[in-house]
């Protein structure tokens, strides 16, 4: 399944967002235009629909409604986000969610929602507040995606959004996890855990699978080969990799001593065979060599293509944009303004459509709209 379409009031720093989605999507934008919180609006249902999340937690764990809700929101105070799920691309949306959210009044200022509602091939399933939320206003400080008993009905949406996978792997949290104290990020999403997830997995799966990942990274990193997982005598999971040089036997290196980029290229691909649902990446291209991230993107693709299921990424990459197979569909340009950020579908501007009909690739096409406006002022700055 996919989300073939976002809608957003009031989400962070977007007031109105309306954008239909690709398998894949590519965010691009200045710095802080809001490429992150875009992606933070998928990880937000992923958050409500987890076992021990819920709407409660998933707003807490971002400061708050009032951190959440839009700076520049005024007419529409609500936060509202819509969602249309399908089976591939080109069919028409099987699930439609959608939720508003604000504070309690008045009380412990809680959030709540202010509908929620939920439909399956046009049929309404859900739509709240209904009887029992009049009855009961507390209910209201739930979803019935965080609610088994709930949700029958539409749990399906619940599976979807909590199987969503978010990868931002930080090098040094995976070479000295234990430098870094205090509990963790639920999900681990900067790779702190990464080896014992690589631990876990049934080695009949995670072989083959360091297998494949060896055969990339030694296109990447050429004096590496052979890729393996061990466990030291305490029982600590490593990967070791042989580096060849001019012995003949070569040396044995950890992932203590791996390149940033080869430690982020082997999160990368990681993650990539192992969900099997949408995922979000952040900025791919970091610490890898162009020649690699102008591949990023046909790599990602093949490796997807088998599991039917959607990535989204952000990305400042100018090479990892000029694979001339990323359709202006595919690429959505943010672009701040002081009435907030607004989202456009690279392919719905004519000017960019010219410059890719005439062979530009994606990247050429859409730089001048990825830069910052008073960017050459950066050169008189002392
Ligand atoms: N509630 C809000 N209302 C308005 N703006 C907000 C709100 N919350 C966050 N922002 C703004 O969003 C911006 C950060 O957005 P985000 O981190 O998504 O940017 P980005 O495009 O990912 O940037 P980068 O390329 O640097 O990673 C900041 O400028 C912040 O002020
Ligand atoms: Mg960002």
């Amino acid at each position: 399944m996919i989300v073939t379409h976002i809608g957003l009031k009031n989400w962070r720093n977007f007031r109105t967002v309306d954008v239909a989605l690709t398998e894949r999507v590519f965010i691009v934008g200045p710095n802080a235009s809001g490429k992150s919180n875009f992606l933070d609006v998928v990880k937000f249902l992923r958050d409500i629909s987890k076992p021990g999340g819920g709407l409660q937690k998933a707003v807490e764990d971002r400061g708050g409604v009032s951190k959440i809700r839009c700076l520049a929101a005024r007419k529409y105070p609500e936060i509202e986000i819509s969602l249309h799920l399908s089976e591939a691309q080109n069919t028409g949306p099987m699930w439609k969610y959608e939720i508003g959210i604000k504070q309690e009044p008045r009380g412990f200022r809680l959030p709540i929602i202010s509908y929620e509602r939920a439909w399956k091939n046009g049929e309404k399933l859900l739509d709240r507040p209904d009887e029992r939320d009049k009855s009961d206003p507390l209910l209201l400080t739930q979803t019935h995606l965080e609610q088994i008993t709930a949700n029958v009905k539409f749990r399906e949406i619940a599976r979807f959004f909590e199987s969503i996978s978010y990868m931002h792997l930080v090098p040094q949290l995976v070479r000295y996890p234990k430098a870094f104290s205090g509990p963790g990020l639920p999900d681990d999403p900067f790779g702190r855990n990464f080896l014992e997830q690589v631990a876990k997995t049934q080695e009949r799966i995670r072989k083959p699978r360091l297998k494949k990942i060896e055969h990339v990274l030694r296109i990447a990193v050429p004096q590496l080969k052979e890729l393996s997982f061990i466990q030291d005598n305490t029982g600590i999971p490593h990967l070791e990799a042989i580096y060849e040089h001019w012995r003949p036997l070569g040396a044995k290196q950890r992932e203590d001593q791996f390149s940033d980029g080869t430690l982020r290229l082997l999160g990368l691909l990681w993650t990539l065979f192992d969900s099997d649902s949408l995922l979000l990446f952040e900025e791919p291209e970091l610490s890898l060599n162009s020649g690699i991230v102008s591949r990023l993107a046909s790599l990602i693709y093949r490796i997807q293509r088998q599991k039917k299921r959607q990535i989204m990424l952000s990305t400042h990459s100018f090479d990892l944009l000029s694979d001339k197979g990323i359709g202006g569909d595919e690429v959505l340009l943010l672009r701040p303004s002081m009435e907030g950020t607004t989202i456009e579908i690279a392919s719905t501007k004519g000017d960019i459509v010219e410059l890719l009909n005439s062979g530009l690739s994606i990247g050429e096409a859409t730089l001048p709209y990825t830069s910052p406006n008073n960017v050459s002022q950066l050169e008189l700055f002392e």
